[in-house]
């Protein structure tokens, strides 16, 4: 992404893009926090002490992710046909570990916590493609240890991927829109204020509630993401038509 180019835009998506895809959300009353303790199945801590049980809960939600009722839904399908059709740079941040986003087409897009459909070798680093439940026997394709897999994904207390690409991205922006995330971890939680530095960026919410990051956007828009992501694009592309 380059900064001399006017009209560019960054999207930050979160788990409640997926929820309408019938995907937890992490810290709704139903939401996966709810039900397990994040220091138990989502730390480098949690894996050395009892990595079968941090696999096992990435497993299940390897298998919820491959179901065939899991389908992108409205509002993936709507970012897609947003870079399709918008003429200058756009990039998607997405902090979900699910494939929605690919699967409906989008291909300027970075996981910053990681896909869940990959493993990683934790002696040679090597990472690949992983569809099914991860078990102590299953040996590296690439150095044969087994043990050695865990999920391509990003615990708390490890420093997000691509950081980067998006910082250089948010400095750069036109308009930063962040949809479906309650805006609690960072440093997802800190592009708002890094794309509005300068008063560079106008700053929209699509969100189903306000959050505590709400005072930061120019613009909010409440509802469910399947609804109001196709409203705004149409509304966007509609704006911009010459
Ligand atoms: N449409 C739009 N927004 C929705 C919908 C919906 N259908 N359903 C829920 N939401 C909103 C919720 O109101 C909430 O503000 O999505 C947000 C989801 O927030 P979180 O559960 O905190 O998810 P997220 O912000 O993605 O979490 C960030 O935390 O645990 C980590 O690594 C995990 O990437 C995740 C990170």
């Amino acid at each position: 992404m380059t900064c001399d180019q006017i009209g560019s835009i960054v999207i930050l998506t979160g788990a409640g893009i997926s929820k309408e895809s019938g995907l937890s959300t992490f810290r709704d009353t139903d939401g996966i926090w709810a039900k397990v303790r994040i220091e138990d199945v989502a730390t480098p801590e949690a894996f050395e002490k009892d990595p079968e049980r941090v696999q096992e809960f990435y497993n299940a939600r390897r298998r919820g992710f491959l179901s065939e009722s899991v389908q992108p839904n409205a509002a993936h399908q709507a970012l897609a046909d947003l870079e399709r059709r918008w003429s200058k740079d756009l990039l998607v941040v997405t902090q979900n570990i699910d494939d929605l986003h690919e699967r409906a087409g989008t291909r300027s897009l970075v996981h910053m916590h990681g896909e869940l459909l990959k493993v990683r070798c934790a002696r040679t680093g090597q990472v690949y493609p992983w569809r099914r439940d991860v078990t102590p026997e299953d040996a590296c394709e690439c150095c044969g240890s087994t043990g050695t897999l865990r999920p391509n994904v990003v615990w708390f207390g490890e420093i997000p991927f691509d950081l980067d690409r998006i910082y250089a991205a948010l400095q750069c922006c036109s308009r930063f829109i962040a949809i479906g995330t309650s805006g609690q971890v960072h440093p997802a939680a800190g592009f708002v204020a890094e794309a509005r530095r300068g008063g560079r960026a106008r700053t929209v919410l699509l969100n189903a509630e306000a959050t505590d990051t709400s005072p930061l956007f120019d613009e909010q828009v409440l509802g469910p993401a399947s609804r109001i992501v196709p409203e705004y694009v149409e509304k966007l592309l509609a704006e911009n038509r010459d």
